[in-house]
């Protein structure tokens, strides 16, 4: 797997990206200022509570924000060096599907219950790379093989419904990796499946990064999923980017007060049951009317009165930045 700190690998580069949602409450800043790298062959992973973005941030990338009442009102999104939010729509159904995927929370609405799997799976080879007739049947059962479907000749002609939940995930994995894209971006794609079956899928999805090269975004709101996915992460918080690093750094040297709270918040074996249990008290503001400075003021145990302005996003260590008043002192402000 890559390493984010070596070379300049980048196949995304977002920056300041905003999403903006105009709707009768007025505007809700889904996606407000995010910018990250994505280099080829990492996984990126994006956390945050329910409602901060990150679905948002992904269907941006892949320009599918419904519009009206969303738009992207700026930013710009580099993909191997080419800024496609500059793309007509007919240059992004090039993009779709063949250079940047999609895998999604819910299995049986990425799937159409009237098609069998062979037409569902060869879709996008079919657009993307001409595949047809012998040979598109052969490449359609070896994705199948590739995310261990037992009996791919067998199973191509069945209903997604013939599949169990844990089946038909990875049959969207494989139309997610059928066409080889740079970039997979993997939108809650474990929440509808038990433990073991996530386990297995997880596993997967590493080794189909390891043989095809292919760069991750995963998102979820589950830090324990991202201590075993991820080489970096980003914490989104209302809308915006409040910390990013390497796992590693952000497991061991939680900077900023929310990505802390994330972590205190994974359930624990060891200790009492209210120790293990932490959740993280109130609640996201609502994003079309902000507090003013910091979002996570309002429920920070630091807050102080710096909070009133917003924290620049700074340096913490090498690959690490957050955006919070603690972090900020000798550096900027
Ligand atoms: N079509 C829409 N119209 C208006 N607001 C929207 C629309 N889609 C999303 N939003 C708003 O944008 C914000 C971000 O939503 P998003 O779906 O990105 O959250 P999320 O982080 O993916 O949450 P979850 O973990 O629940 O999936 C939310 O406040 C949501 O209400
Ligand atoms: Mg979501």
């Amino acid at each position: 797997m890559a390493n984010a700190s070596t070379g300049s690998d980048v196949v995304l580069d977002v920056q300041d990206l905003r999403t903006f949602f105009f709707t009768k409450w007025g505007v809700v800043k889904a996606v407000d200022g995010v910018s990250f790298q994505l280099h080829r062959g990492e996984t990126l992973g994006i956390v945050g509570e329910s409602g901060c973005g990150k679905s948002v941030t992904s269907l941006s990338i892949m320009r599918l924000v419904p519009s009206p009442p969303g738009e992207i009102v700026g930013g710009r999104l580099m993909l191997e060096n080419e800024d496609i939010l500059q793309y007509s729509e007919h240059e992004m159904e090039d993009v779709r599907g063949a250079k940047i995927a999609m895998i999604l929370q819910d299995p049986m609405t990425a799937l159409n219950p009237v098609f069998n799997i062979d037409n569902q799976v060869g879709e996008a080879l079919q657009i993307h790379k001409n595949a047809s007739g012998r040979a598109l049947k052969e490449q359609v059962i070896e994705m199948l093989r590739k995310v261990r479907i037992p009996a791919p000749e067998m199973r191509v002609r069945d209903y997604p419904h013939q599949f169990s939940g844990g089946m038909r995930q990875r049959v969207v994995g494989a139309i997610g990796i059928s066409c080889d894209p740079v970039v997979l971006i993997a939108d809650e794609p474990t929440t509808s499946l038990d433990a073991t079956v996530q386990a297995q899928y997880l596993r997967l999805l590493k080794d189909l990064q390891d043989e095809t090269g292919v760069a991750i975004i995963f998102i979820t709101h589950d830090f324990g999923i991202v201590a075993k996915m991820c080489d970096r992460v980003a914490v989104m918080y209302a809308g915006k980017i409040v910390e990013q690093g390497d796992v590693r750094q952000i497991f061991n040297n939680p900077s900023h007060p929310y990505t802390e709270a994330l972590i205190n918040s994974v359930p624990k074996m060891e200790g009492k049951t209210e120790e293990r249990l932490y959740s993280i008290p109130g609640q996201p503001p609502p994003l079309w009317d902000l507090p003013e400075g910091c979002s996570f003021a309002p429920r920070c145990p630091y807050v102080h009165e710096r909070c009133i302005e917003y924290p620049p996003l700074v340096k913490v260590d090498k690959g690490q930045m957050a955006a919070c008043w603690l972090r900020t002192d000798g550096k900027q402000g």
